[in-house]
């Protein structure tokens, strides 16, 4: 008798014990900023824990029992359904990514899928925890393509070096037998064809050296509304023949700004001639310049309202030779060398542009270039 009792007690001390375990590791999950949730082996939610709900905007009893479908997208669950299955199968976990597209945002998860198991070692269901990594991947993307164009651009700079003696050799005898020729006849214009071309290699392969130059981005600086004020007074023409509205707002007293001002008016030169690419009579070109004074940096906007740039472009738009534009008119490589430039001088340069009038704002391209002022803190020298 005495003995049942002790039996009992140590029962009810055992489920005491294990309730509170059990409330330890709800607690626990409930309380994670993962995704957690359990599947069976017809890919249905045993259970989801409040942050999955919450994150897809419901509460955890609407979706156990229910397909995986009420979650993810029909790609997404068959990707997960044969992830679940080979669980089952060799009892093992496995780890995948996914994204999953909701509306405009994209989020990445990165998912462990793990086997829970009886005392026989059969599988009996799946745990999911899984982790939004979307930070990790804009930051992976951005690296990916920063080492994507400086490696383009040691590429593309050394073949352009190669070529450069060879072409001014080329462009020389043309010229020699140019003089040579009566301007009637017909060598004389074959000879002008082939100027052309070379010309036309020659602007691409300078573009290129000036890429290669950029060496170490020593220590020089400029005043940036005097260099966007030439490079306006020199395209100011030809905005007016394009009947182009011009808006600047130049912010006084800006601090001078890291960068040689030839190269920088580079920059500006490259922006504000794609901006006039892509507008027609009526349009705007805003360009504004203000000081960030708690980053230290000035930010400089060029902002068009043309046709912008349509999203599968917007990738590729800082590759050396992209370009939309019909032969002749476009080398492709303004950004590509815009980009070398700005980020020699630890700038950087962002893109956003819409191709039509939507509720995020009206069409058009802007480009933010932000570059280091001269001096810290509350003592910029201009
Ligand atoms: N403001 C803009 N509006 C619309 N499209 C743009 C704008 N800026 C750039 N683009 C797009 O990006 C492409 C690449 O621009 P980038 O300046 O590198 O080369 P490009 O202008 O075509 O040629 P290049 O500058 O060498 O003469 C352009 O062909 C165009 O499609
Ligand atoms: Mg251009």
């Amino acid at each position: 008798m005495k003995r049942c009792r002790g039996l009992e007690q140590e029962l009810s001390e055992k489920t005491e014990a294990l309730r509170k375990s059990e409330e330890k590791y709800r607690s626990l999950v409930e309380s994670a900023e993962d995704f957690i949730f359990t599947v069976d082996e017809s890919g249905r939610f045993q259970s989801v824990n409040n942050f999955t709900a919450n994150f897809f905007g419901g509460t955890p009893s609407q979706f156990v029992g229910q397909p995986l479908t009420v979650l993810f997208s029909e790609a997404i669950a068959t990707q997960q359904r044969k992830l679940i299955r080979m669980v089952f199968e060799f009892g093992k976990s496995v780890r995948d990514e996914f994204m999953l597209e909701m509306g405009e945002h994209h989020t990445w998860l990165s998912a462990n899928f793990m086997p829970i198991k009886d005392e026989q070692e059969r599988v009996v269901a799946v745990l999911c925890i899984a982790r939004d990594i979307t930070e990790n991947k804009k930051l992976e993307n951005q690296l990916i393509n920063t080492e994507k164009l400086a490696s383009m651009g040691t590429l593309a700079a050394g073949v352009a070096h190669e070529l450069n003696n060879p072409l001014g050799v080329m462009l020389g005898f043309t010229d020699l037998l140019l003089e040579k020729c009566d301007k009637d006849s017909q060598d004389y214009q074959d000879l002008k064809t082939i100027e052309r071309h070379s010309l036309h290699c020659k602007q691409v392969v300078e573009n290129l050296l000036s890429y290669a130059r950029q060496g170490e981005g020593e220590a020089e600086y400029c005043d940036i509304n005097e260099a966007i004020e030439e490079i306006v007074g020199v395209v100011k023409h030809s905005l007016e023949m394009n009947d182009v509205e011009l808006r600047m707002a130049l912010s006084d007293d800006l601090p001078k700004v890291k960068g040689d001002l030839r190269q920088v008016q580079q920059v500006f030169l490259n922006l504000i001639n794609n901006a006039v690419a892509a507008m027609k009579g009526g349009d705007v070109l805003e360009i504004q310049t203000a000081l960030d004074a708690g980053q230290g940096k000035v930010r400089v906007k060029v902002q068009d309202t043309g046709h912008g740039i349509r999203d599968e472009y917007m990738e590729k738009i800082f590759d050396p030779f992209f370009t939309t534009k019909s032969e002749g008119e476009g080398t492709g490589l303004g950004l590509f060398v815009s980009h070398g430039i700005v980020t020699k001088y630890e700038g950087t340069i962002t893109c956003e542009s819409r191709t039509e009038d939507g509720p995020q704002g009206p069409r058009g391209t802007t480009f933010i270039v932000i570059l280091r002022a001269r001096g810290k803190g509350a003592h910029y020298e201009a």
